[in-house]
């Protein structure tokens, strides 16, 4: 049972066409949301045919929270590789501030981490996931090894992704709190998680990056780098789904300093 939902599952999210192929920025572009929208429309089919079995969702969760931790210090680490385009690198400065709550009196992940707990579902901040792993190493290698056009690629799409893999959030947060008999307080700091990046956040940084990938040559971007940076974070972010939908249980594993000094 599990082979065949997988499966179906890979068969899917397999990315139809090479983007290396779409020629022009605004073929890219539409390509990017076309794929994204699919994507999520998939999930939502997904996640209804599991019926909202209350662990799955819980899992969901505890992955998306651990992904707000992870994911800020790696918009730090794409800024810092932007230092010498100064829009590009103020731009994911500010994001990266944004979340990790310079000024705020905590950070996104902090917020995130505390507003589950009113579904009393509890994030060690020590836990890490295989599938999490998959994904930060996919943006590991980019930074590590890619242009600074790849990243710029990269990171547009995985905030393309953030609007609707939110929305599913949202909705699995709901659906939770319906099937355990919980209340989402609605000025409690889970609803605010979702409050502030829904309403403006997100967009602000799908729009901000996207200039920089629209107008290219304007900051000495090359768009087949950018383009094979979006497909590389596209995939890692599909797979990512893919493992959490897939998995059973215990997707998550204790840190272990021998493997994550
Ligand atoms: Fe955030
Ligand atoms: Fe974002």
């Amino acid at each position: 049972m599990q082979f065949l939902i997988r499966y179906i599952l890979i068969s899917l999210f397999t990315v139809q066409a090479s983007w290396a192929t779409a020629t022009g920025v605004q073929e890219f572009d539409d390509k990017v949301h076309r794929e994204i929208t699919e994507l999520f429309q998939q999930i939502k089919i997904t996640m209804s045919s599991q019926n909202y079995a209350k662990e799955k969702f819980a899992q969901y969760l505890k992955e998306h929270v651990i992904f707000s931790r992870d994911n800020a210090p790696l918009i730090g680490r794409a800024a810092e590789r932007a230092i010498q385009v100064p829009e590009i690198y103020n731009e994911l400065m500010r994001n990266f501030k944004e979340e990790s709550g310079v000024g705020q009196p905590m950070s996104h992940y902090e917020m995130y981490k505390r507003g589950v707990l009113e579904l009393e579902i509890t994030v060690d901040s020590d836990v890490y996931s295989y599938a999490m792993e998959k994904l930060t190493q996919a943006f590991d290698k980019i930074l590590e090894f890619g242009s600074l056009s790849a990243i710029v690629g990269a990171f547009y799409v995985s905030e393309v992704v953030a609007i609707p893999e939110l929305e599913v959030m949202q909705d699995v947060v709901y659906s939770y709190a319906q099937n355990t008999n919980k209340t989402v307080s609605p000025s409690g700091l889970l609803q605010l998680y979702y409050d502030i990046h829904l309403n403006g956040a997100e967009q602000s940084h799908q729009d901000e990056l996207g200039k920089f990938v629209k107008e290219y040559e304007a900051y000495g971007l090359n768009l087949q780098e950018i383009k094979e940076g979006g497909e590389i974070a596209l995939k890692a972010m599909k797979d990512w789904w893919l493992d959490i939908q897939s998995c059973e249980e215990n997707l998550t594993k204790i840190h272990d300093p021998a493997i994550y000094p």
